[in-house]
């Protein structure tokens, strides 16, 4: 099987300083990336790099600014590129949205995919390169309970293929693939997002946790990332699990 070498690879990960995006950041860190990690909380940001040390380059950025897309895609040229940042959306029903709450991840998670999607190509990226987009289980099933949340992500797995396409035609050899993550208890916008659905059917939360089955950890995530940036057969979409990836038909 032709592998990608991690090793001396240049990752640059976007949300890195909390939940899935930092078990990324440490994963591709310890399989011997230089990891770029962008995200708002520069003390969050400064945490990280003193566990993973000189190979972990904080930058405290909006992702979703297409500026810092193109400034940083221009000064790294990453190989590994993961856009994973993502906005917590609040847990109401539908009426209990404004047009503000409801499309929240479609002002920062798609906005984020699409500047940092199309700078990839127009760099473009050098051939062999991976790009990560961050979508979600709620893609395929729906989240009533998070407003515009599952259509945003629907559309990042949408226009990461757009741009998989797009590479192809153009003979530039980017990969580009999403992740589809099950909802998991163990981040801050899992975690408020498990809370809400549980209270919604009257349970409680460890009862509702317990029904859900083991839960996808940061730390299952950074493998399974480290996983698909080093086999260049990956591509598409997968869902991701506690039990691992699997492809999305
Ligand atoms: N947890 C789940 O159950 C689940 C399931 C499916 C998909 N996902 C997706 O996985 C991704 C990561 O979620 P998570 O659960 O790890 O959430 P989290 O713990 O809340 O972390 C979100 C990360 O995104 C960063 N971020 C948010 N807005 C940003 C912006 N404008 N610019 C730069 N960074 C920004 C945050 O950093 P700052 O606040 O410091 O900027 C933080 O590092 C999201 O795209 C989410 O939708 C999560």
């Amino acid at each position: 099987m032709q592998t990608n070498d991690i090793k001396g690879a240049t990752a640059l990960v976007t949300g890195a300083s909390r939940g899935f995006g930092r078990g990324i950041a440490a994963a591709l860190s310890g399989a011997g990336a230089t990891v770029i990690g962008v995200a708002r909380d520069g003390a969050a940001l400064g945490e990280l790099r003193a566990e993973l040390g000189e190979s972990f380059t904080p930058v405290s950025a909006d992702a979703a600014d297409p500026t810092v897309a193109g400034q940083l895609i221009d000064a790294y040229r990453p190989g590994i590129l993961v856009l994973n940042a993502g906005a917590a959306p609040l847990s109401r029903p539908l009426q209990q949205h404004t047009w503000q709450t409801f499309s929240v991840n479609w002002d920062t998670d798609v906005k984020q995919a699409f500047h940092w999607l199309r700078e990839a190509l127009l760099a473009p990226l050098a051939p062999g390169s991976t790009v990560i987009a961050m979508s979600s289980g709620a893609a395929l099933r729906g989240s009533p309970l998070s407003g515009g949340y599952a259509g945003s992500k629907a559309t990042i797995r949408f226009i990461t293929s757009y741009a998989a396409a797009e590479s192809e035609r153009d003979g530039l050899g980017i990969r580009f693939v999403s992740v589809l993550p099950q909802l998991t208890p163990a981040t801050g916008l899992g975690a408020a997002a498990v809370a809400a659905y549980a209270a919604r059917e009257g349970m409680d939360v460890a009862a509702y946790r317990e029904r859900s089955g083991p839960a996808l950890t940061p730390e299952q995530a950074g493998e399974a990332f480290v996983a698909l940036a080093s086999d260049p057969s990956h591509a598409g979409a997968y869902l991701l699990t506690a039990a691992g990836l699997s492809p999305v038909p």
